[in-house]
């Protein structure tokens, strides 16, 4: 609830219970549209809404009076039932004109303003997008009634002003508009029509809303135009709000609309120079208004899972809020007691928010992945700008899924790996990025890493190649991004699919650009170690389209079909599908078509992960000081290899790698630390050949592994996650100063 001051001037939303009123009624009110006292208007009168029959003109005299609005917005909703209201003029009669000639009359009366909406079906459709200068022409029903209407409000002069729209669409189950209408379509499994040859600007709901709102507090007059920037066919916007809306958009089939009588072109939608000219509104991108609804619907099949009676909302914010106090007690940072105190080498980061989130979950118990793994996947998706990322149970799931991806059936040839083709990776590994290749029939050829960037030299990559190679699967050694310019030009010179490990690298970057963005799949760990955290838990980073379903399938019990969880027949053929040897219409929700398995987590668990993920940045910036301190305080000892990036490269480190020079110990150095409790570990698997379940995998290793198995021998990693403080890592620093002043014993 938004508070206004009692002297805030009053607005009478009629039509205020439409999905556009109802954005407008909050636009207005909030502080940023003007803080205006609103009130909506309904049918029947209940809680703050103000009874109005537009049907009834003695109820638009009464409501006018009850409320002395200074504006009256006329936003009835009829674009969106014009076809409705083309088959009974009489209806669009009572509607736009006398309804609007009585709500003009009350305003006159009063000397308030009139603002009315109205649509580009005021124009003939065979010139569009329309300015706010050119004459009205209607051809329809609807359209000569909007333009007579619109006629009543401009005889107010400067008290009157008309707000142009072009298909409207927004998430509003009540609505009519076209997102709904597909929405709606789709649980019947009927086809939604809409012409490639009918020309919109599509504009999202909430442009109307801050349109009106910069409108009306620019106390603009006479006609302006809000709608969206593109134009785009009815066809195409409805097959981008089925993509949206998680629904197969071959549901969308072309054919001839209403007002294509006669089979013309359609021509509307409008152009904004004038809102534009005159306030800061702008439109929405029609990429980001699409994103926008995939969210708003969304948090609808959220809010299905909210309480069901005030008294248990009550007790959630009761609950939430002594969570907040218990974490305030429970998990106050403890005073650091040099020697006792542990330094560890990573460790999980969180504050009440994600104590709070995770409790909020539990209340839901949804329990399984639902509609806070789609957020949780989406706010991926736009901090790494992938187009889709799939959340999984680890990192070591998120790499087998990433294998089975790449050698599934419905992998596209172009991307398939076969049994037999070779995948180049180093041998300097974590366990779980190998044991996937070769569990899928394909043969590693193990490559040697560079001490100091604990990564293969991309030449030797490229030496390592031969004719059945088919794939680098490369992990970003401890956050350090590889040298990504060479790399990929090493894919694109042999037609090669790059696998990037990024499950210790979430936040790296090269040339500017985010590691994970680069290769077909990418993966993610949010173990707690790692950048951020959600317990157990990993991501499929998926950046070529035609693999998202496929991830999706292998994270899914391996089933053909995408329904989100708790929906079925999203495709509306759940039992219209004739596949393979299966009986014709065998449930597709049983159908198998990737050899996958259950590698979901769970909706508590993203939960926190889309507040972890908020935290990114501040975490980043710590790791980045931890790191740059230690790099600082160990220059001088030449006993030691420092951890160093290519040129373009921004890593997010994930520890600090060390490397003794000869004459040095690691194992002493390592024991030092250790007793001073100052956490270390090893690189991973060091040279994985050498370990006992890798010793006889089938591989080829075309140059010795000389620095892998120095790895294994001198190079050790000690913490700079974002729980270390500087004074630990002063600590950390003099042992390291007291090791070399000889005082180990
Ligand atoms: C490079 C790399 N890949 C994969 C994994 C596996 O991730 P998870 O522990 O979430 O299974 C790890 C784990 O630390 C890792 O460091």
């Amino acid at each position: 609830m938004i508070p206004v001051s009692t002297d805030a001037p009053t607005a009478l939303v009629v039509g205020g219970s439409g999905m556009v009123g109802a954005a407008l009624t909050s636009a207005l009110a909030s502080s940023s549209g003007g803080g205006w006292r609103v009130r909506p208007t309904s049918r029947v009168a209940r809680g703050d809404r103000v009874r109005l029959d537009l049907f009834d003109p003695a109820s638009i005299v009464d409501a006018v009076r009850q409320t002395s609005p200074s504006t009256i917005v006329l936003a009835v909703d009829g674009a969106a039932r014009a076809a409705e209201l083309e088959r009974d003029p009489s209806h669009a009669d009572a509607l736009f004109v006398a309804g609007t000639r009585a709500v003009v009359d009350a305003a006159r009366g009063l000397g308030a303003r009139v603002v009315l909406l109205s649509t580009d079906l005021v124009f003939a459709g065979t010139d569009g997008p329309y300015g706010e200068h050119d004459a009205p022409r209607p051809c329809t029903v609807v359209g000569t009634r909007k333009a007579a209407a619109e006629e009543i409000v401009l005889s107010l002069g400067s008290e009157g002003l008309v707000a142009r729209t072009s298909e409207v669409f927004g998430w509003d189950p009540a609505s009519p508009n076209l997102a709904m209408e597909v929405w709606r379509r789709a649980g019947t499994g009927r086809p939604v029509v809409a012409s490639r040859t009918w020309q919109v600007t599509p504009t999202a709901v909430q442009d109307v809303a801050s349109g009106v709102a910069a409108a009306v507090r620019a106390e603009l007059s006479g006609v302006v135009h809000i709608a969206g920037a593109e134009s785009r066919s009815r066809f195409d916007l409805a097959a981008d709000l089925a993509t949206a809306l998680g629904i197969d958009p071959s549901m969308v089939v072309d054919g001839a609309e209403w007002l294509q009588d006669g089979g013309r072109e359609v021509r509307l939608g409008l152009s904004t120079g004038e809102l534009q000219a005159t306030t800061s509104w702008r439109p929405t991108a029609q990429r980001e208004a699409v994103r926008l609804l995939r969210g708003a619907s969304r948090q609808a099949v959220r809010a299905s899972t909210a309480d069901a009676s005030a008294e248990a909302a009550a007790l959630r914010d009761e609950i939430l809020e002594r969570v907040e106090r218990h974490h305030a007690l429970a998990h106050a940072a403890r005073p650091f007691e040099p020697l006792r105190s542990r330094v560890p080498y990573a460790g999980r980061v969180f504050g009440a928010d994600e104590v709070v989130s995770a409790v909020d979950a539990s209340l839901d118990f949804w329990l399984t992945l639902g509609p806070r793994g789609a957020e949780f996947e989406q706010a991926l998706c736009d901090r790494i700008g992938a187009p889709d990322a799939v959340f999984v149970n680890s990192g070591s799931s998120a790499n087998l899924t990433a294998m089975l991806t790449l050698t599934s059936e419905r992998c596209p040839d172009r991307l398939r790996l076969h049994p037999g083709d070779e995948v180049v990776t180093p041998a300097v590994t974590f366990p779980t990025t190998l044991a996937p290749v070769v569990q899928c029939g394909l043969v590693p050829v193990l490559v040697d890493c560079e001490i100091g960037t604990y990564n293969a030299d991309p030449a030797a990559l490229e030496a390592a190649l031969s004719p059945k190679t088919r794939a680098l699967l490369l992990p970003h050694t401890l956050g350090n991004p590889y040298d990504m310019a060479a790399v990929m030009e090493i894919v694109r010179a042999h037609d090669l699919v790059l696998v990037e490990d990024c499950c210790d690298a979430l936040g790296a970057r090269f040339d500017g650009r985010p590691v994970g963005t680069f290769g077909t799949l990418a993966t993610l760990s949010f173990y707690p170690a790692h950048h951020i955290t959600t317990g157990e838990g990993g991501a499929v980073v998926v950046n070529d389209r035609r693999l998202e379903r496929v991830v999706r399938s292998v994270r899914d019990w391996g089933r053909d079909c995408w329904c989100p969880p708790g929906e079925s027949n999203t495709c509306g053929r759940r039992f219209g599908w004739q596949l393979g040897e299966l009986p014709c219409g065998y449930d597709h929700k049983y159908v198998y078509s990737t050899l996958g398995y259950n590698f979901k987590p769970t909706d508590i668990q993203a939960a926190i992960g889309t507040v972890q993920l908020s935290r990114l940045p501040e975490f980043h910036a710590r790791r980045q000081h931890n790191f740059s301190r230690l790099h600082e305080g160990l220059l001088r000892y030449e006993q030691l290899v420092l951890p160093r990036a290519v040129p373009g490269a921004a890593p997010a480190w994930f520890a600090f790698p060390i490397t003794v020079r000869d004459g040095t110990s690691r194992d002493r150095l390592v024991q030092w630390l250790e007793r001073r409790n100052i956490e270390t570990r090893q690189v991973f698997a060091g040279n994985i050949l050498r370990q006992p379940a890798y010793r006889d995998i089938e591989r080829r290793v075309p140059a010795p592994l000389t620095n892998s198995d120095r790895v294994m021998h001198d190079t050790f990693f000690i913490g700079v996650y974002p729980g270390l403080t500087d004074v630990m890592i002063d600590f950390v620093l003099e042992q390291f100063d007291e090791f070399f002043a000889g005082r180990d014993g």
